[in-house]
C-alpha cells in the first residue's frame, strides 16, 4: 500500500536534529517568544528574501494578522480564490470584510488576473491569491490589477515553502505573505504554527504588538491583541528542517516529474506549470472525469490519494445565504480533482507503482 502521506516517514530523517532540538529547549526554560523563536524568524526571512517574519500560531492567524494589520474589517471586500482552502476565505470572514471570490485558470488552478477587475468594487482593499498546490500565482498580472486600482497583494502561501516565481522566492512577492506550519506542509512543525513575512516595517512591528496582546513591552498593551505565537519547541523543530526544505523540495520536483511523464498519454489532465513559475509541490493534483470511481479502484490497487478540496468554500455551511457569483470552475474542480501519493521520501520504485496503478485503473 502506497499511503497518499505518511508524516512519520517525513519526519524520520530529522529524527536525532529534532531530538536535540527539543531538548535545547526542554533544558533552556524559556518556552515562548525565545531565542529559538527569534532565530527561526530571521532564518525563514532570509531563506523567503524578505525583510521580516513574524511567527503566529498557524496559518489561518497569519492571514487574519496581515489584514488587522492593513486595517482591513467591516464593509471591506477581498478578492480570493473561489478555489481554495477555506482558510483563505475565513481570514477575510474573520476581520468583518467580506471575501469576493475570484474563478481559477483550470490549467494552474491558480488564481485568473484577467477576473479580478470585474470582481473589483470601490470597497475592495486587497486581492489575496494562494499558490494553490505549491505552484505561485500570477503575481505579476495580478500586481498590475493591485496597482491600477490601490489594492494591497496578501500571499496565501500556506501550500509554497520555497517556491519561485521568476527567481523571486514565496513570501516576497506580495506586501505579506502568510505562511502555514501544519505538519503536512512541504514545511510542517509537530504541532500547528505559521508565519508572516514582509519588507514593510510598520506592518511588522504591529503584527509583532498585535500577536502577543498587543503588547512590545511586558503589561504595557497599546493595541487590542491577540495571543497567537508560535513555541519555542515547534520554532526549533522548524530550524532543523528549514535546512533540509530545498533539498526535499527537489526530491518533490522529482517525483512530479516521473508522473509527467509516466502519466503524460493517459486522459488524465495533468498540472500545468505557468511561465516563471517553480512549483514546490506540495500536492499533485491531476484531473479525471470519472474521479470517485479512479479513487475508489487506486485504493483497490493499493494507492491512497485525497481531494483538494472536494467542496468549493461557497457552498460550505460557514458560507450558505451569502450572494455568491456564479462560480462554475470551481464547481466542475471539485468533481474532478484527485491528489496522488506526493512526498519527498517517495523512491522512484513507489512512484512507478502509482503510476501503474493509475494506468491501470484508467485501463491505458
Ligand atoms: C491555502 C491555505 N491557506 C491557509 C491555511 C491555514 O493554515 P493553518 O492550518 O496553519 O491554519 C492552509 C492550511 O491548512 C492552506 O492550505
Amino acid at each position: 500500500m502506497i499511503e497518499f502521506l505518511n508524516l512519520k516517514r517525513v519526519n524520520a530523517p530529522h529524527e536525532a536534529g529534532i531530538q536535540q532540538a527539543i531538548q535545547r529547549v526542554l533544558d533552556s526554560g524559556w518556552y515562548i517568544l525565545g531565542q529559538e523563536t527569534q532565530a527561526f524568524e530571521h532564518e525563514f526571512a532570509a531563506y523567503c528574501g524578505a525583510a521580516h517574519c513574524i511567527s503566529v500560531a498557524n496559518g489561518l492567524d497569519a492571514l487574519q494578522l496581515i489584514l488587522r494589520g492593513y486595517g482591513i474589517g467591516p464593509g471591506d471586500e477581498v478578492i480570493v480564490p473561489s478555489n481554495t482552502f477555506i482558510a483563505t476565505w475565513l481570514a477575510v470572514s474573520h476581520v468583518g470584510a467580506t471575501p469576493v471570490p475570484v474563478e481559477p485558470d483550470p490549467r494552474t488552478c491558480n488564481l485568473d488576473p484577467a477576473r479580478i477587475a470585474a470582481a473589483v468594487t470601490p470597497r475592495t482593499r486587497a486581492i489575496m491569491p494562494v499558490h494553490l498546490y505549491g505552484q505561485p500565482a500570477d503575481m505579476e498580472e495580478i500586481r498590475h490589477v493591485a496597482d491600477r486600482h490601490g489594492l494591497r497583494v496578501i500571499e496565501d502561501a500556506a501550500q509554497a515553502h520555497g517556491a519561485r516565481y521568476h527567481g523571486r522566492r514565496a513570501g516576497q512577492l506580495g506586501d505579506a505573505a502568510a505562511f502555514s506550519f501544519y505538519p503536512g506542509k512541504n514545511l510542517g512543525a509537530l504541532g500547528d504554527g505559521g508565519a508572516i513575512t514582509t519588507d514593510d516595517a510598520d506592518l511588522a512591528a504591529r503584527l509583532r504588538k498585535i500577536r502577543n496582546y498587543g503588547s512590545s513591552v511586558k503589561y504595557e498593551h497599546e493595541v487590542v491583541g491577540i495571543n497567537s505565537r508560535l513555541d519555542e519547541l515547534q520554532a526549533a523543530v522548524l530550524r532543523v528542517k528549514l535546512q533540509h526544505l530545498d533539498t526535499e523540495n527537489a526530491a518533490r520536483r522529482a517525483v512530479a516529474a516521473q508522473y509527467l511523464i509516466g502519466l503524460a498519454d493517459t486522459p488524465l489532465a495533468l498540472p500545468q506549470v505557468a511561465p516563471g513559475a517553480e512549483p514546490v509541490w506540495h500536492l499533485f493534483v491531476v484531473q479525471a472525469r470519472e474521479r470517485d470511481a479512479l479513487q475508489a479502484r487506486l485504493l483497490q490497487n493499493g494507492v491512497g490519494t485525497l481531494v483538494h478540496y472536494p467542496k468549493a468554500s461557497h457552498l460550505q455551511g460557514a458560507y450558505a445565504g451569502g450572494r455568491w457569483p456564479a462560480l462554475p470552475i470551481a464547481e466542475q474542480l471539485q468533481e474532478t480533482v484527485l491528489s496522488l501519493p506526493m512526498a519527498p521520501y517517495l523512491m522512484e520504485e513507489e512512484v512507478r507503482m502509482v503510476v501503474a496503478a493509475v494506468r491501470k485503473s484508467l485501463s491505458v
